[in-house]
């Protein structure tokens, strides 16, 4: 991240600007602190990345899947690769483009948000498919994965390019109307709430905006194995209805589309009103 980016930022608790107090590298970001006058409140920047939610402020589901991921970041990305194609979803790397399209025309430079960025996994197919000049943004409240991210992608200058930032969803450090687009890949039924995330989505995209969120689903009108509907309890907690709240989002959206991209998959996308 830059030291041109920092405007973008806000407290996440008041949502007023930061004062930067750190030290950078030509112009790219090491260590320091962003203060809020208003709480009171300093976010630390740790190499590089801004850490914009405290511990305490973490909800006890957000604070589990943080103490997994960081704990085992790099058990991510191989497990996923391992339990799609044997719970019957399919290969990651159509997961991952199947939700290109729902992004919209691509046609200017942008700014986009992936919330829950993780290791990064959907970086390279939207740096190929954003204008240059875009910006992407990632947030992701495990510092392990960001860091992995930024290993894992090393030397390719669309990870350079991304803004990573420590923060929690349901606390964006974003001011209103921020963002062009905003991407959300599998986590939402396991965040602590949905609904509040969903509106703070809402809140830091701009008017018109397309949203798209990849849930996991299990298809009602197929029939799966016990072992199956067993793992895929397991893997959101043991929530029966891990889905999005439809009817909550059709009362507040606009061109609102739910497709299933496979068995366990569906792929939700509107626009920000
Ligand atoms: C299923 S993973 C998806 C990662 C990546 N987007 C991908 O497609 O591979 C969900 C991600 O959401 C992150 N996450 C969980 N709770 C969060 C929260 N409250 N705020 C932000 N990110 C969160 C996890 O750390 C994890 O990286
Ligand atoms: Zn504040």
């Amino acid at each position: 991240m830059q030291l041109a980016d920092l405007p973008t930022l806000v407290c996440p608790r008041c949502q007023e600007d930061l004062a930067w107090e750190g030290t950078n590298l030509e112009g790219i970001l090491q260590n320091g602190q962003l203060a809020c006058e208003i709480c009171d409140v300093s976010w630390k920047v740790e190499d590089g990345f801004p850490r914009m939610f405290l511990e305490e402020d973490l909800r006890s589901t957000d604070r589990r899947i943080r103490i997994l991921h960081d704990s085992l970041p790099r058990a991510h990305k191989p497990a996923l690769k391992v339990a799609l194609p044997l719970l019957g979803a399919g290969r990651e790397k159509a997961l991952r483009e199947a939700f290109l399209s729902a992004l919209g025309p691509l046609d200017s430079p942008m700014r986009l948000l992936e919330i829950g960025i993780g290791e990064g996994a959907n970086l390279p197919q939207l740096q190929r498919v954003l204008p240059e000049g875009s910006e992407i943004w990632g947030i992701d409240t495990s510092t392990g994965l960001l860091e992995l991210c930024r290993s894992r992608w090393a030397g390719a200058l669309f990870v350079e390019d991304a803004r990573l930032v420590a923060a929690d969803a349901h606390r964006l450090p974003f001011s209103d109307d921020t963002f062009d687009r905003i991407l959300h890949v599998g986590g939402l039924g396991r965040f602590d709430d949905s609904e509040q995330v969903l509106g703070e989505m809402l809140r830091v995209a701009r008017p018109g905006a397309r949203v798209v969120l990849v849930c996991k689903s299990l298809d009602p009108d197929h029939p799966h194995p016990v072992w199956v509907q067993s793992a895929f309890r397991l893997w959101t907690f043991y929530d029966p209805t891990p889905g999005l709240p439809t009817t909550w989002l059709s009362d507040r959206v606009e061109d609102l589309h739910n497709e299933r991209i496979n068995r366990f998959y569906t792929c939700a996308h509107f626009s920000a009103p």
